[in-house]
């Protein structure tokens, strides 16, 4: 069960209050922080600048290809991110407040979480950035959200992807056939039976049991 009101979180309009998991390396320093995305954020300049340019760089890794535009990810944010009960978005920033990426969480369920819209925005000198963004992430869909399991869905093909949520503990649970379909203005991958598919690739399901985190990471959730 969710520890947390999700919605209340969002609905945040006070800048100082804003929900901000700290990121750290794997000495402990402080090298960033995950910023909810909440209503205070949303006319931070540039933000929806980012998160669209972020979107259109990565399209072809998320099962709805479509052309972002500033205006449809600020409507995707206010009618759809914003009010939703089951995800929350954060935007990865460094101590000095400059934006590297989003991360989020959807699928919010009684027992489980499931990484969503994970973006590599910007180069940093930070090293290994979206490891350690998995990490605080991972603390967090199972200390604050009370998940027994995290979960993520991968194209099969997405080397870069999956060589992250492996290193992160993930491990492949199943593999879902995919079909494209095109659409007037967008591409969309469903999920169908083997003998209806025609994507080339899968859709492959990653899991992480919280008893598996706590064996690797003991400390993490006491701290967390
Ligand atoms: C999947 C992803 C988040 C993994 O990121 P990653 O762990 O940093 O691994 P990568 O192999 O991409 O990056 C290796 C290095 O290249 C650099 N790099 C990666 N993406 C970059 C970008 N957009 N701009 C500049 N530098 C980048 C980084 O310096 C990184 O090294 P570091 O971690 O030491 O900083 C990233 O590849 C990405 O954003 N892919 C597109 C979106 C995607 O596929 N999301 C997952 C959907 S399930």
């Amino acid at each position: 069960m969710a520890q947390v009101d999700i919605v209340n979180l969002k609905d945040n309009a006070d800048p100082a209050r804003r929900l901000r998991l700290p990121i750290r390396d794997d000495s402990g320093r402080h090298v960033g922080d995950l910023q909810c995305i909440d209503r205070s954020i949303l006319d931070e300049p540039g933000l929806i600048d980012d998160l669209t340019t972020w979107r259109n760089q990565s399209m072809p890794f998320f099962l709805t290809q479509f052309s972002a535009s500033k205006e449809r990810t600020r409507r995707w944010l206010e009618s759809i991110s914003l009010p939703a009960h089951d995800r929350i978005l954060f935007v990865i920033c460094d101590p000095g407040g400059n934006r590297l990426g989003n991360f989020g969480v959807c699928n919010i369920r009684p027992g489980s979480a499931e990484f969503d819209n994970v973006i590599r925005g910007r180069a940093s000198d930070i090293r290994n950035l979206m490891f350690h963004c998995g990490m605080t992430m991972l603390e967090w869909t199972f200390a604050g959200l009370g998940a027994e399991t995290a979960e993520l869905h991968v194209f099969s093909h997405n080397e870069k992807a999956i060589g992250l949520y492996k290193r992160l503990g993930f491990s492949a649970a199943e593999s879902l056939p995919l079909r494209r379909i095109e659409e007037e203005d967008m591409v969309k991958y469903s999920v169908v039976d083997r003998p209806e598919a025609n994507a080339g690739f899968d859709y492959l399901r990653m899991e992480f049991p919280i008893e598996r985190f706590r064996q690797a990471h003991s400390a993490a959730l006491l701290t967390g």
